[in-house]
């Protein structure tokens, strides 16, 4: 009888927790404007904007005109910007420079939540690795198009995102490259409750392709920023990714 009883309640707290559900995944749908192709002079205005629009997290693109053919801003502008919107909203900084290593502390005292560095730019993933989780934030791990996803793997276990890369970094507003999917289904096979990023030329279009191959993180650049409802675009994005979030969960 006492067993019965110990079962029965058992049973009552996994159902009370959705995490343990068999059927539950680890991620969510979550959506990051990227406001590389907004008014760059309003940057704090356009930050709080997207968040109060219903934005999840920001992503902040910092490009040093080496590791890309453009550049942007540093870890200077990311402090006024979090002084400017608080610290609630999540900053992913998307790292597109020559030597990752360099900014790591900065950024952290500046105000960055995660710090997504490029597998391409660096020879000590690591070591990176280590010493960004040791400043406190979290680690995301970009590939570029180039790069096969099995050069990514190795690191997968010790990061909180991948990111693969849909068009070549360096600019907002370029062609959604579809043949980037295979790679994050596979990501999505391999490493069941991995945050996976998508960043280029998704929007309204592309989105279901991203969503079906198993990504949950999406950034959206120019066509969030360029429309005239992004709070509906954002919406939208959202919904696409939790529909197929719940498929798959069924389908397990
Ligand atoms: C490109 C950047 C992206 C870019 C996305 O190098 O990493 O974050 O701003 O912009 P869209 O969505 O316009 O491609
Ligand atoms: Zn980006």
């Amino acid at each position: 009888m006492l067993r019965l009883g110990r079962l029965v309640l058992r049973l009552s707290r996994l159902q009370a927790n959705p995490t343990n559900s068999r059927h539950s995944m680890a991620y969510s749908a979550k959506i990051g404007p990227s406001i590389l192709s907004s008014d760059l002079s309003c940057l704090g205005s356009e930050c709080v904007r997207m968040m109060e629009c219903g934005a999840d997290y920001l992503h902040l693109d910092v490009m040093d005109g080496h590791f890309v053919p453009n550049i942007t801003f540093g870890h200077p502008m990311v402090e006024c910007l979090r002084k400017t919107v608080g610290q609630d909203p999540f900053f992913d900084m998307h790292m597109m420079v020559s030597r990752p290593e360099q900014w790591v502390k900065p950024m952290a005292a500046a105000g960055a939540n995660q710090y997504t560095f490029h597998l391409e730019a660096t020879t000590n993933p690591g070591n990176l690795i280590k010493e960004i989780k040791e400043s406190g934030m979290k680690v995301g791990l970009a590939i570029k198009p180039g790069t096969t996803v099995e050069e990514l793997a190795p690191w997968a276990n010790q990061i909180d995102m991948a990111l693969v890369m849909t068009v070549e970094p360096g600019f907002g507003g370029q062609k959604f490259m579809e043949d980037m999917m295979p790679k994050v289904s596979w990501l999505r096979g391999q490493f069941p409750s991995l945050d996976i990023e998508v960043d280029g030329g998704v929007g309204p279009d592309t989105i279901h392709k991203c969503a079906e191959a198993g990504a949950n993180m999406i950034v959206s650049g120019s066509a969030v920023i360029g429309s005239d409802d992004p709070r509906s675009v954002i919406a939208l994005l959202r919904t696409a990714v939790s529909e197929a979030i719940q498929k798959r969960s069924l389908d397990r």
